[in-house]
């Protein structure tokens, strides 16, 4: 089984994608940890940001270690990776690995969970059941500057909000694999919803569509 859950920055997916795959025994994968690989390898060997065959070479020479590195996970790089993430061969290269945890999830477990951007629409658009998850740019800001706080990374609300309605915007504007709902997504809105109400939702959703 696979569940594709796709939304805007720190919408909540992560955590979302997350608790599903605990909660139903599944695989789960941060695609967009590929991309911020990617981003990473690339400041870290001094390669050009803006060079693009560099950035291609880059996804095709990954370490997929540095998917679980702390040093990925910051804003910078963040804004690195969805300007690298508008690179169509770029992107493609990142294809097979995802194609294939969500065919043969790691550990041998029934199923995966994969959030992204076009996980529902390009990666696995058979995917069983699809999210596409938002909530208001206020508290997805809130909930970022957070995150930054607990990775003693402290952050200006106003900095983040500017931040990634940027980097939406670059993502829902892009040609290959724009950021948008998949036709039969469900839409799952959590600006009201805390995490555990938000998979409660999510596992009514999963439970309705495949009676598990
Ligand atoms: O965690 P956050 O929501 O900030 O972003 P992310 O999921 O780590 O993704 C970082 C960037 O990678 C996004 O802004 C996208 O441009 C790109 N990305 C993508 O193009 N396709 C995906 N399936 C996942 C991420």
């Amino acid at each position: 089984m696979i569940i594709a859950v796709d939304g805007p920055a720190a919408a909540g997916k992560g955590t979302l994608a997350r608790g599903m795959a605990k909660s139903l025994d599944f695989a789960h994968l941060d695609s967009g940890a590929l991309y911020r690989a990617v981003a990473y390898a690339m400041l870290r060997d001094g390669t050009d940001p803006s060079d693009r065959e560099a950035a291609v070479a880059a996804s095709r020479h990954l370490n997929i270690d540095l998917i679980d590195a702390p040093e990925i996970r910051g804003e910078g790089i963040g804004k690195l990776a969805s300007a690298i993430a508008k690179i169509p061969d770029l992107r493609a290269n990142l294809l097979d690995f995802q194609r294939n945890f969500a065919r043969h999830p790691p550990g041998g477990v029934a199923g995966a969970v994969i959030d992204g951007r076009d996980i529902g629409t390009v990666v696995c658009p058979d995917a069983d059941v699809k999210f596409f998850v938002t909530a208001s740019d206020e508290a997805r800001a809130r909930r970022r500057v957070l995150e930054l706080e607990g990775r003693g990374a402290p952050a200006d609300l106003e900095t983040v909000r500017a931040d990634l309605a940027r980097r939406d915007a670059q993502d829902r504007n892009r040609t290959a694999a724009p950021l948008k709902p998949a036709p039969d997504a469900h839409l799952l809105d959590t600006t009201e919803l805390d995490i555990e109400a938000a998979l409660a939702r999510a596992l009514e959703i999963v439970a309705q569509a495949h009676g598990r």
